[in-house]
């Protein structure tokens, strides 16, 4: 588990300032500008959420909790996913996964300390003639070998360390 950073409340109500107040049925667009804001759904912006809407916690958390693309936990700024469904799994993603952890030192499903890169695994998304698969921040990648992989994480690593 990462550590929550600190969040900038204003930038939760610039977000809400966008939506009228009590009317719930704005939370789902909410969340997702939230999350767009931080790349994540930090506890105090939920806390916010569920006050400007006149609405409980729970009903916030519960929608949250509904839908998969929703993250409770800081994400990174890029997101490396390896498919690990059959048809990449026979094609050696497997390898591709240990390759990914070893390069960034995290496990499949965290984030680094830095905030710079979160690492998971999926299984299949429907792309299964480009096996194995890899998904850098939402582009696809097909037939990937580890040495491949591991190029392309160095350049974003680098890209990152020249801002
Ligand atoms: S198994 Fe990887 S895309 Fe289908």
């Amino acid at each position: 588990m990462t550590t929550a950073p600190k969040i900038d409340l204003q930038r939760v109500n610039d977000v809400l300032g966008r939506y009228p107040k009590s009317d719930a049925r704005a939370l789902v667009n909410i969340l997702h500008d939230i999350q767009a804001e931080f790349r994540y759904l930090p506890e105090a912006a939920l806390k916010e959420t569920a006050s400007h809407l006149g609405i409980s916690e729970a009903q916030v958390y519960g929608v949250v909790t509904f839908y998969e693309g929703f993250h409770l936990e800081p994400r990174g700024e890029h997101v490396c996913t390896v498919c690990m469904g059959t048809a990449c799994h026979v094609r050696g993603a497997p390898r591709l996964l240990e390759q990914a952890e070893r390069d960034l030192e995290i496990k499949s499903g965290n984030t680094t300390s830095d905030l710079s890169f979160t690492l998971e695994h999926v299984n299949c998304v429907g792309a299964c003639a480009l096996g194995p698969l890899v998904i850098l921040d939402g582009e696809y990648h097909g037939h990937v070998s580890p040495d491949k992989l591991s190029r392309k994480l160095r350049k974003l690593k680098k890209k990152k360390g020249s801002k």
